[in-house]
């Protein structure tokens, strides 16, 4: 199993994904509808957390249509129940993914990957020809563009340790040139951030997610207990306000068996 730094056993991270499925599924759900989505498809997500999307891609799909969710680890997508779901338990870096699929979709997890290009091929490679890929994944260009030096030194320290782990919070940008390279068409790549308040969803995912870390980050001495203190607070005070990363959807196309585009 490779490792991955916010596991399921972590006793926040149920709470944790369940804010993240708040936060983004409204996003993920109007870009994987843009594709056309429908009846009949067949579906597979992998990394798929909590596994509403799996679920809402189900109720899209009808009873002709099929979802495959994947995670390495699947204590969270037990309790997904629809008849034409199925839950499965893969690394994505090294099992059989299956084949043929209209719709290959990732969220939030290849930003966490070391081969993390090796994987887009593998995703792409899993597509049927004329089928489609989403990757929504983070870009950190919007958080250092802040009013508070506090909050822009913590977001430093906190990307430079995560940089040190292996993570790469500006893989936003890179899918689309690899995509288009592996012989993709038709790429749309849409960027969402928010300006998020103290106290708000936002703040509390962020919040928990940093709560789970704390740990090694204060241990890198990439943030002091004085910094971290007093951006939580932050994070938690209803009078301030800044910019969430940006979450960045990246589409594409797998031509038709004869190469033609849509
Ligand atoms: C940040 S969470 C995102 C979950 C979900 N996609 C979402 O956006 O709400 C990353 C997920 O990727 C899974 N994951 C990490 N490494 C993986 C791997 N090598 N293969 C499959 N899943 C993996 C984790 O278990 C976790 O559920």
């Amino acid at each position: 199993m490779s490792h991955y730094i916010l596991p399921h056993s972590d006793p926040l991270e149920d709470d944790r994904l369940a804010l993240m499925s708040k936060m983004l599924d409204p996003h993920m759900r109007f870009r994987l509808s843009q594709l056309g989505l429908g009846e009949g498809w067949r579906c597979l997500e992998v990394g798929a957390g909590n596994g509403t999307i799996s679920q809402w891609l189900a109720d899209q799909v009808g009873p002709t249509g099929h979802v495959t969710a994947t995670d390495i680890d699947t204590a969270f997508l037990g309790k997904l129940a629809r008849d034409n779901l199925e839950v499965r338990q893969i690394d994505v870096t090294k099992d059989p993914l299956g084949k043929d699929y209209d719709l290959v979709c990732a969220r939030a997890l290849l930003h966490h990957i070391p081969d993390r290009l090796d994987v887009v091929a593998r995703l792409a490679a899993a597509v049927k020809p004329g089928g489609f890929i989403l990757l929504e994944e983070p870009d950190f260009h919007p958080v250092e563009d802040t009013d508070s030096p506090a909050v822009r030194d913590f977001w430093r320290g906190f990307i430079a340790w995560a940089a040190n782990c292996g993570i790469d919070y500006f893989i936003g940008r890179r899918l689309a040139p690899v995509l288009s390279k592996s012989g993709m068409t038709d790429i749309g790549v849409h960027g969402e951030t928010i300006l998020f308040q103290g106290g708000s969803l936002c703040a509390r995912y962020w919040t928990l997610t940093f709560e789970e870390l704390r740990e090694p980050i204060l241990a890198s001495g990439l943030i002091t207990p004085t910094l971290w203190n007093e951006t939580l607070a932050l994070f938690g005070n209803a009078e301030f306000w800044t910019w969430q990363n940006s979450f960045v959807a990246t589409s594409a196309r797998k031509p038709d068996a004869d190469g033609a585009a849509a």
